[in-house]
């Protein structure tokens, strides 16, 4: 049976990625971020995971505007980045599960989910950054990917309700599948920021307090936010915590491991969170 180990959380803006690429972990900018990551690192060597499930948001790579699925799974065996090529450089692909991609198709099909199926698929920052976040230095990463995409971009987003609903029958599917995987369940984006229009640069520290608590303890309390509620409160691309509240459903009971919180980073609000999920502990 696969075990889902535990959820990881990250933010994912560029500039982080650009900091990792010039090394700059250190410099007083960025030091109180990266500096929360030994531990989640500490965590993952002890953990061992061979699998991530990534719930992120696709920004204008393989959907764009025009055609815009509101949920989409990769079952490549591999995904290469093609980012926008200020961020991050990242040149190997990433592997991929496809038998375990297609059989959390099935299920995610079965339980009434219009997933939009992709056996080709690029990444952004909004995986490569994680990857890189949890996983320094290591090319390729230990582990295989299955990528989510959740829309974050072209109204109408699917509702906070919805992902944690999604996240609940990714975990159900991987609590039946028959596979010895080792799983971690990523959420990549987030946290407040808003990039453009009349608020650009919002940031709003209390709502993600307010939400990082929630994560932990009472999920189903951000499921009763409406997008609109998100928007105003977490900014228009603050709603990438659509991704946290899909990782926070594939988890059962969780025991918070670490977390930190600064701001601001690149017009964000960053955060990171490690959750151990109770059953596998
Ligand atoms: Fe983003």
């Amino acid at each position: 049976m696969a075990q889902i180990l535990g959820g990881l959380g990250t933010s994912h803006v560029p500039a982080i990625g650009k900091a990792i690429a010039m090394g700059l972990q250190a410099e007083p900018y960025w030091q109180p971020f990266f500096s929360g990551f030994p531990p989640a690192h500490r965590w993952l060597a002890k953990a061992r995971p061979d699998v991530a499930v990534v719930f992120y948001n696709d920004h204008g790579l393989n959907f764009f505007l025009d055609k815009m699925p509101t949920f989409a799974i990769g079952a490549a065996a591999e995904y290469c980045n093609a980012d926008e090529g200020w961020g991050l450089p990242v040149s190997q692909p990433y592997r991929g599960d496809t038998a375990l991609s297609w059989r959390l198709i099935e299920h995610l099909v079965e339980a009434d989910f219009d997933v939009t199926t992709c056996q080709e698929m690029l990444v952004d920052h909004a995986v490569c950054i994680p990857m890189e976040l949890f996983w320094p230095g290591a090319h390729p990463p230990p582990v295989r990917i299955v990528p989510i995409a959740i829309n974050t971009v072209q109204h109408p987003l699917p509702s906070a309700r919805r992902c944690l609903a999604l996240g609940r029958a990714v975990g159900a599917a991987l609590a039946a599948d028959p596979s010895d995987a080792r799983v971690v369940v990523i959420g990549s984006g987030g946290l407040s920021h808003q990039l453009d229009g009349a608020r650009a640069g919002f940031l709003n520290p209390d709502f993600d307090r307010l939400c990082l608590k929630a994560l932990v303890s009472d999920p189903e309390a951000l499921a009763a936010y409406s997008t609109a509620d998100l928007v105003e409160l977490a900014g228009s691309q603050g709603v990438e915590l659509l991704s946290w509240i899909a990782m926070r459903g594939a988890l059962g009971a969780v025991t918070p491991v670490h977390q930190v919180y600064h701001l601001p980073i690149s017009n964000t609000a960053a955060a990171m969170m490690v959750l151990e999920n109770r059953a596998a502990a």
